[in-house]
């Protein structure tokens, strides 16, 4: 688990979003809003593993929320749920980072594979204790992956497990035929070897995959890394498990001691208003709780940018990728649900923190390339939710739909001159932007007001960029804490936007109160 670490760093941290960015001082002006696109200066590729997922075998992450059954009366495709499948598809997911999390460093592929009648039924040591009777393993996984079509993010073993179990999972996934585990693989229903995208060595070393100090971690990383050996020419982009929050002493020694090994290393930050023993509630929280959680999700800005800044010493041409491969929103879990399942509501509270957060990678595209929001289906900030034969779409699915547009498109940089918005001691500017330009040469500009009380009159400047027509859609609804049930699954979800107008070079926008807006100009 995630613990907080008072360092230099946490210790910026805990001042104010304004404070930490040398910006000036927050004023209660009225000068106009304005934020300028450079459409002649595009940086790099807003990746598009940015907008990756992860599923763990965590609560209902897994079983009943991807997984039912052949013989389910819910709706599947050999086994998978229809809706949720239908649901990812939409959305174009890129990847999916799977099995875990802390489950991975437990994780025996071996007893994920063959009849699934015939599997190891094992204890979910972190996740509630419940029975894991791994019906669902690797070929149901990397199956999956591409029926959804989406990249393969597998975590390997290294808390508790050999090096060899993790080189013989590779290559029963890769390895194209000849050897004994392709022919198991085979044997299993799969004769052709997956494509394996990326490739986790451990999960958290620092705590649930080991408790490792960073010398040892980055010793172990060496030495798996070692013996990770794709099949058939593959190019697995291995990642190394990266720091908790703040701990930039992490990243420094292994970058420092292992940075040879990997091509990637995942950072973990999670949104908690509160604190770990009172993280606050989903929904019915007050004004204080929505500015807390939106300005404490601003802080990944510093935190990204300090841990590049450690990358950039000992990779100054940028090689290696970093990752945040686990963030979100971590709340209480609903109440009357088993507090080992990490099930929690999603309002619109969330979707900003989403949008929020895809106007930050954008800032740090040059070495920022993969993401993963912490959970897919049912777990944490998930953007889908599932109850019997029922799904929603979150108001955090709708903000990823929104920005779909931005995979693989080119960053154009943005300034973002901004009222600022105050509640008790939170502070952030009430527009939060970015902007990209798509392969077919239309600029999608993302803008979101935070201020749930007053809508905002921004200004866009448009520097190279020429568009006959902007088209938009917008996400926003009456409470700060509107959500979707099962009962009423639509009451958030976009909707078409005509509180835009471009002439010449430049677009007036109105920001309603708390609200995301999707500019397309074309
Ligand atoms: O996402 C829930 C848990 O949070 C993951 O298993 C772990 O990696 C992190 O502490």
């Amino acid at each position: 688990m995630i613990r907080n670490m008072m360092t230099t760093l946490a210790l910026l941290l805990a001042l104010p979003a304004a404070a930490q960015t040398g910006a000036p001082a927050p004023t209660t002006g009225e000068a106009p809003d304005q934020v300028t696109v450079h459409g002649d200066q595009p940086a790099a590729k807003f990746n598009r593993r940015l907008f990756g997922q992860f599923a763990e075998h965590l609560g209902h992450g897994i079983y009943t929320g991807i997984w039912v059954g052949k013989g389910s009366p819910i709706p599947n495709v050999d086994g998978y749920r229809r809706d949720v499948l239908d649901a990812l598809k939409a959305l174009r997911v890129p990847v999916i980072r799977w099995p875990g999390g802390c489950f991975a460093d437990e994780y025996h592929w071996r007893e994920g594979i063959g009849p699934q009648a015939g599997r190891k039924v094992k204890i979910n040591t972190n996740w509630g204790g419940v029975t894991e009777d791994n019906r669902f393993g690797t070929n149901e996984f990397m199956d999956y992956s591409e029926m959804v079509g989406a990249d393969a993010y597998v975590s390997g073993n290294v808390g508790n497990a050999p090096p060899f179990e993790m080189a013989e999972w590779m290559e029963y996934m890769t390895s194209p035929s000849g050897s004994s585990l392709a022919k198991e693989r085979a044997a299993n229903g799969r004769k052709e070897p997956w494509k394996v995208a990326m490739f986790g060595i451990g999960n958290e070393l620092w705590g649930c995959g080991g408790n490792m100090r960073p010398e040892y971690a980055a010793d172990v990383t060496r030495r798996y890394s070692t013996f990770l050996k794709p099949g058939g020419g593959q190019r697995v982009m291995k990642i190394a498990s990266g720091p908790n929050v703040d701990d930039t002493n992490w990243t420094e020694v292994m970058m420092r001691e292992a940075g040879g090994a990997f091509d990637g290393i995942g950072m973990h930050y999670y949104t908690i208003p509160f604190d770990w023993s009172h993280k606050g509630a989903a929904t019915g929280f007050d004004e204080d709780g929505w500015a807390r959680t939106l300005a404490k999700t601003e802080r990944i800005d510093a935190l990204i940018a300090g841990h590049a800044a450690i990358m950039d010493k000992y990779d100054p041409a940028k090689r290696t990728a970093l990752l945040v491969d686990e963030w979100g929103t971590w709340y209480d879990v609903e109440p009357g649900t088993n507090p080992g399942f990490l099930y929690q509501q999603n309002s619109l509270r969330d979707a900003l923190v989403a949008s929020l957060n895809f106007d930050i990678f954008a800032r740090h595209t040059d070495r920022l390339r993969g993401a993963n929001i912490a959970q897919m289906v049912n777990v944490l900030q998930s953007i889908l939710l599932t109850d019997g034969n029922r799904m929603v779409k979150t108001p955090t699915y709708w903000a990823f739909d929104m920005y779909k547009d931005y995979q693989d498109a080119v960053v154009l940089p943005v300034d973002v001159q901004s009222r600022w918005y105050n509640k008790n001691e939170w502070t952030l500017k009430a527009v939060s932007a970015s902007a990209v330009r798509g392969a077919d040469g239309t600029v999608h500009i993302g803008l979101t007001n935070v201020d749930p009380n007053r809508a905002e009159t921004v200004t866009v400047r448009l520097a190279g960029v020429t568009g006959a027509g902007v088209t938009a859609r917008i996400l926003t609804a009456a409470t700060m804490d509107a959500h979707n049930t099962f009962e009423a699954p639509d009451a958030v979800r976009p909707a078409a936007f005509t509180g835009a107008q471009l002439s010449g070079g430049t677009l007036q926008v109105t920001l309603p109160a708390k609200s995301i807006v999707m500019l397309d100009i074309r």
